[in-house]
């Protein structure tokens, strides 16, 4: 399964990246505007450090304003993948956009049926929300593995994108469960790489080879 990193804050993609890890950005408007950046310098400037798809979404509206917008974020980069809302005027933008060869992620699915439509209507990659569905007593993990079989059993070659991740198990089970890609926020990269029995080794190990060098 491959990582994206879901955020818009360049220092926090640019230090994921540098671990070696990172095969894409997902953003969403909440997003950029947590980073007081201006949108289309910040996708480039991602889009330059990443090499790899870099979802920039376009605000919910008519197909047409959709399309339009689309078009200009594709030209910003050659990653640039256009995020488009589960709608169906999202739908047909989608439809019209894949026709271009511009790819689409389609975002806030949250039924197998959703992701079915995405996947139809040419979307190159579909991203089921398991955190918020979780926040309403509904286990999101379950839309990760019905998605995946669906896809496995019609040969449907839209990636899967475990997004609203909200913890490392998240990670752990949406790669277990059939997701193409997890889409992690810099909190649980972090988080992910922690584990006190790691902290506690190297203590000990560091310890004994400095007793070592001092011939103790
Ligand atoms: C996905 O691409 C979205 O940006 C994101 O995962 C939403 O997560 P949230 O539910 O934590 O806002």
């Amino acid at each position: 399964m491959k990582l994206f990193i879901d955020t818009a804050i360049y220092d926090e993609i640019q230090e994921i990246n540098q671990w070696g890890v990172l095969d894409g950005v997902t953003t969403n408007p909440s997003l950029v505007k947590k980073s007081k950046e201006n949108f289309e310098d910040l996708i480039k400037k991602i889009a330059q450090e990443v090499q790899g798809p870099v979802s920039a979404e376009v605000p919910s509206g008519s197909c047409e304003d959709m399309v339009k917008e689309g078009r200009r974020l594709s030209q910003l980069s050659d990653h640039v993948v256009i995020k488009i809302p589960m709608t169906e005027e999202g739908l047909k933008a989608t439809a019209i956009l894949t026709r271009e060869n511009i790819p689409v992620n389609m975002t806030l699915i949250f039924s197998p049926s959703q992701a079915l439509l995405a996947a139809r209507a040419g979307a190159t990659y579909v991203s089921p929300f398991i955190g918020r569905l979780d926040d309403i007593s509904t286990n999101g993990m379950d839309l990760i593995a019905s998605i995946s079989k669906i896809f496995k059993l019609h040969g449907i070659g839209a990636e899967i994108i475990a997004a609203s991740i909200r913890h490392p198990m998240h990670v752990v089970e949406a790669a277990l469960n059939g997701a193409d890609i997890a889409t992690v926020p810099y909190k649980v990269f972090k988080q992910m790489l922690n584990h006190p029995l790691t902290d506690q080794g190297l203590e000990s190990f560091n310890k004994d080879w400095n007793m070592y060098l001092k011939g103790e």
